[in-house]
């Protein structure tokens, strides 16, 4: 092939088409050498690539949020251990920056590097997903969207693994920050089943990870693993799966004396002061945002593991105190419950209730080519029961500036913590994850259904962070880098994402990637 002769040229021409603006201010020395140095030895290195300003990498560069755009020096494709590797080992020489990139559903684009001029190093060829018929051990390329995974495990033997409901979404990112879910409170976090992971690290090298070798890094890879190197293999226990799921939903219409009273009898429950106490098996979230005419709307929604009679003794105690307050909404489409299997009920859980309503043919299968886009901010913050102040302070703001935002929103609330969780079971230093001590996963977003996003957005969201910490006596709370918020500091980030896991984290990424290799503006050491 004459691909090597005829590059510079086209380069020198796609350079200038692509990066006039980055040659004027970043990179003004730098960047045109080490952009012809990288294509180059990538293709000597026999590492493919998406040649920039081809079609393929036109579509790997589109960021799942269109709010935050960056264009890489380079996008590697490889489908080999060795050819990661010698993608890693090009740009450790050349001194770009190196990202993962597993689905690319990060928040922040943080896996086409969260800034301009890295190499992103594309794992969608990384999808083998296979059990061990003795073990039920799974292996899975971190390349692998949820979806087909889900429904590979389902085929090899009814197995199963707890994680998030869009088909979508990568396992790696998702299994290697937490991997939240609808049956996080019953099984625990999708990092709760990783017993194993190959990474290729800085120097080049692959080491296998687990708690017997390598457990330092293995420790570090479960909390923080994007800032440690590229996870080319996991392996996971696996679980049969649970035969039967109960999907609820229930829509309530409050104003702000009844969502006081509401958010107390929520706090009650998730917090095991009831009788009944919310079981194992119960996995339940709020979904709120407000209609056209600006009322705001509170949807209970989640999924029990385990049959409906079971599932309405449980969930009892919640729905009476709800229903003393009133709003319940009779009227909305889908309310109530569904049982379903395994398959359908992870197909079903993004619907909303709206069963009936279900018509985009959505399929837990996932194409290569598949892409999914989305504008908007998001925060983050993982709490336990607020206080009265706490609660009165996210109640205020909430009914103050709701219905009068300026972007679309919508905020879910989810109980994954607690009491009778999965997720406080496993020791708080077992992993590098650093929240298991807190109840509730609080997604905060503000979105627009076509860019550009109104800033202001931003300016509305940050306030609910900052009113319920001032009332919970300026205590700094948790955030969770799966929904990583751009606008933090990296000191910020540090902290929040991983509280006090963050010095021992450090020095690992000192002792694995003293030269920054794998770095995004929130990684561990920057
Ligand atoms: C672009 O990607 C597709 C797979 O998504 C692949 O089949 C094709 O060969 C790629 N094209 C080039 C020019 O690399
Ligand atoms: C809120 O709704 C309840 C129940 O309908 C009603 O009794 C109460 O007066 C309302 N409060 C306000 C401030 O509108
Ligand atoms: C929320 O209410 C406001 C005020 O009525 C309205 O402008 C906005 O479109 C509503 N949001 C949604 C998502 O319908
Ligand atoms: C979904 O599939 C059904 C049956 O195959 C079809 O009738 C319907 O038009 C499809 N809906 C959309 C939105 O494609
Ligand atoms: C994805 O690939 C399929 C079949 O290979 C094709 O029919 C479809 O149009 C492609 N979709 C996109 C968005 O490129
Ligand atoms: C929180 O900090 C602010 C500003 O520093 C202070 O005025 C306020 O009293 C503090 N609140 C609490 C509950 O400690």
């Amino acid at each position: 092939m004459s691909l090597i002769a005829i590059q510079p040229i086209d380069i020198a021409n796609m350079f200038n088409l692509l990066f006039p603006l980055l040659l004027c201010v970043q990179f003004a020395h730098s960047l045109p050498q080490t952009y012809d140095a990288i294509v180059h030895c990538l293709d000597e290195s026999g590492v493919p690539q998406d040649y920039p300003g081809s079609s393929n990498f036109t579509a790997d560069i589109i960021p799942y949020n269109l709010r935050l755009n960056y264009t890489p020096i380079a996008v590697a494709v490889p489908s080999t251990v060795p050819q990661v590797q010698g993608a890693v080992l090009c740009a450790v020489n050349l001194g770009v920056k190196v990202n993962p990139k597993s689905g690319g559903h990060s928040y922040a684009s943080h896996s086409l590097g969260g800034e301009d001029g890295h190499l992103v190093v594309d794992l969608k060829y990384f999808t083998e997903t296979s059990v061990d018929p003795v073990t039920n051990i799974a292996t899975v390329g971190p390349g692998a969207r949820l979806g087909n995974v889900a429904l590979s495990l389902f085929e090899q033997g009814e197995r199963a693994m707890a994680h998030g409901i869009c088909p979508g979404v990568g396992i790696g990112g998702h299994v290697l920050h937490g991997g939240q879910g609808y049956g996080s409170h019953t099984y625990g976090l999708l990092l709760d089943f990783l017993i194993e992971a190959d990474i290729v690290l800085a120097d080049g090298s692959l080491v296998t990870t687990s708690e017997t070798q390598n457990p330092e890094l293995f420790w570090a890879l479960r909390g923080a693993g994007m800032s440690f190197g590229i996870v080319t293999s996991l392996k996971f226990r696996t679980i049969p799966a649970p035969p039967q799921n109960i999907l609820f939903y229930y829509p309530y219409s409050w104003n702000q004396t009844q969502a006081r009273a509401g958010w107390d009898a929520w706090q009650a429950y998730c917090g095991g002061e009831t009788t009944p106490v919310i079981p194992l098996e119960m996995n339940v979230r709020w979904v709120i945002n407000n209609d056209t005419e600006g009322r705001l709307l509170f949807l209970l929604e989640g999924a029990y593991h385990g049959s409906e009679e079971d599932f309405l003794d449980a969930i009892g105690p919640l729905l009476d105190e709800l229903a003393k307050i009133g709003g319940f909404e009779e009227d909305v489409r889908g309310v109530g419950t569904h049982e379903l299997g395994w398959l359908d009920a992870l197909l079903y859980a993004n619907s909303n209730g709206l069963f009936s309503n279900w018509d985009n043919n959505q399929t837990l299968e996932t194409p290569l080519n598949y892409t999914a886009h989305a504008t908007f901010f998001a925060k983050s913050l993982m709490t336990s029961n607020l206080s009265p102040a706490g609660v009165d302070a996210w109640i205020d703001r909430l009914y103050a500036t709701g219905p009068t935002s300026p972007t679309g929103w919508y905020f879910i609330i989810a109980a994954q913590g607690g009491p009778t969780s999965y997720v406080p079971t496993i020791p708080q230093d077992a992993t590098s994850y650093a929240h298991r001590s807190s109840i509730y996963e609080w997604q905060l977003v503000a979105q627009t259904t076509t860019p550009p996003f109104d800033d202001a957005g931003i300016t509305w969201l940050n306030p609910f962070i900052s009113d319920i910490e001032a009332a919970e006596s300026n205590v700094t709370l948790g955030m969770y880098y799966n929904y990583a918020d751009p606008t933090l500091s990296k000191e910020e980030a540090h902290e929040r994402y991983w509280l006090e896991h963050y010095g021992r984290l450090k020095g690992i990424k000192e002792s694995v990637d003293p030269g920054l290799v794998f770095l995004n503006p929130q990684t561990v050491g920057n």
